[in-house]
């Protein structure tokens, strides 16, 4: 089957490669041509474990090409999926900025021969599909084309394998005919029995930011559960396994943080709020865990503040991890971003250290912060280190080294990783989260 990628950011890169795996022949379109003339040349502007292998691959063996021209991408193509950005509006009131998905529309309907499915894959409102629609009927009326919704799951860091093994597929369409040609498309995971939830398509765009939201929930409350934890002494990590094991609840997404970040979560909890409001109605559990989460970072704050004997001014602290989780260099409302800024101000000096997002961070961090080569510099001296992300390589740390080249043995362990009879053995002073 032929089909055309518009947009070659995290989802339409990983999707569209995807698909050439599953045997498809992929174009990729981008408007910036320094991207595709990258993707050419086989670099891949992102960091997503497996991805260039993958991309490699697919191009090699003929089924996967960029370009910046639409042109060559959509006469022959069956199924367009849009995949640009829809970054939070910059009117900053929570509304997706929707003008590069009206922008594609607008620019495809020209190109359409034959019938063509139109496939939003990016995060849209309610309504988006049919807007799309409409706008694409306005630029070439005789147009032969379905929209649909086919809203994507993945987690950054762990895309490939989402992708190739989902829990499952949820296809918003208005027709059987447009439904079989999204069946096609996903032929190789129905027949590996992965669930298909065929809906309509305003279900399906909600269902995205339902999942999301659902998830936003589940981690505010533990956090909220974790202060409770240190409040009357009881353990979190216990906790959440005395009520994760409940088939009903579920174990996963119940491990206290520094607050979740990333590009969706935060944008998408946001975005649903608004969309509910036009509507009359509201969400009010998901405002609450939007609050529970700002208020968490800040609680972050305080904690290392406190550790710190009640001031990080002239003090030194090592943070370790910088992205807004691991096994991946996106900075997007990383809690990082909030947390650090906040210590600066007050005087902290900041010796920071993350695997792959470094290079990102300097562009979302103030400057001042000092960016090292490994973790043991960025330790050495340090009045407290700050494990922020839980990169695998911060889960194995020297701690008798750690302990020697650092002034004060203080571990501020915001993810949970170590133990801390282990650490107090050893001579840290350690403070978790939701743990005494
Ligand atoms: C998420 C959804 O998982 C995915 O289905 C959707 O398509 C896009 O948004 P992603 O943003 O890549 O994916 O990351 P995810 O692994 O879900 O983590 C999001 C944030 O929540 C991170 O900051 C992470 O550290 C935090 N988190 C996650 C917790 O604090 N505790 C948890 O138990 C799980």
């Amino acid at each position: 089957m032929k089909i055309t990628m518009i947009g070659t950011g995290y989802v339409g890169l990983v999707t569209g490669t995807c698909f050439a795996e599953f045997g498809h022949h992929v174009t990729c379109v981008d408007k910036i041509e320094d991207k595709i003339s990258q993707l050419k040349a086989g670099k891949i502007p992102i960091y997503e474990p497996g991805l260039d292998l993958l991309v490699g691959k697919n191009v090699n063996e003929g089924r996967l090409q960029f370009t910046t021209s639409l042109d060559d991408a959509i006469p022959e193509a069956e199924a367009i999926f849009i995949a640009v950005g829809t970054p939070s509006s910059r009117r900053g009131d929570g509304y997706a900025d929707l003008t590069y998905i009206y922008a594609a529309a607008k620019e495809i309907a020209h190109y359409l021969q034959g019938y063509t499915v139109i496939i939003d894959k990016s995060t849209v409102p309610v309504g988006t599909a049919r807007q799309v629609a409409r706008i694409i009927r306005e630029e070439n009326p005789t147009a032969d084309f379905s929209v649909a919704s086919n809203p994507e799951f993945l987690r950054e860091g762990a895309a490939i394998t989402d992708f190739m093994r989902p829990d499952r597929v949820v296809i918003g369409v208005e027709s059987e005919k447009s439904e079989r040609v999204l069946r096609e498309v996903y032929k190789p995971l129905f027949l590996r029995d992965t669930p298909i939830v065929s809906t309509t398509i305003e279900t399906a765009e909600l269902t995205k930011y339902a999942a999301n939201a659902f998830l936003a929930v589940k981690i505010s409350f533990i956090n909220e559960i974790a202060s409770v934890c240190e409040a009357v002494g009881a353990d979190v990590s216990d906790l959440a396994k005395g009520i994760g094991m409940d088939g009903r609840i579920g174990n996963k997404f119940l491990h206290p943080g520094p607050g979740y970040g990333g590009s969706c979560f935060p944008k998408d909890t946001l975005a649903l709020m608004r969309i509910v409001q036009e509507y009359g109605e509201s969400v009010r559990i998901v405002e609450a865990a939007v609050e529970v989460n700002a208020a968490q970072k800040a609680r972050m704050v305080k904690k290392i503040r406190d550790m710190l004997g009640g001031s990080e001014s002239g003090k030194t602290i090592a943070v370790l991890g910088l992205t807004f989780k691991p096994e991946t260099d996106d900075m997007r409302e990383a809690p990082a971003t909030t947390i650090l800024p906040a210590l600066l101000e007050k005087g902290a000096r900041i010796k920071a250290h993350d695997p792959k997002g470094m290079e990102e961070a300097k562009h979302y961090l103030p400057e001042g912060i000092e960016y090292m080569e490994n973790s043991y510099e960025a330790c050495e001296g340090a009045d407290a280190v700050v494990l922020m992300t839980e990169w695998n390589q911060y889960r194995a740390l020297d701690l008798d080294r750690l302990k020697v080249i650092m002034k004060e043995p203080v571990f501020i362990d915001l993810r949970n990783v170590y133990d801390p009879a282990t650490m107090q053995e050893i001579g840290f002073r350690y403070m978790g989260i939701g743990r005494k």
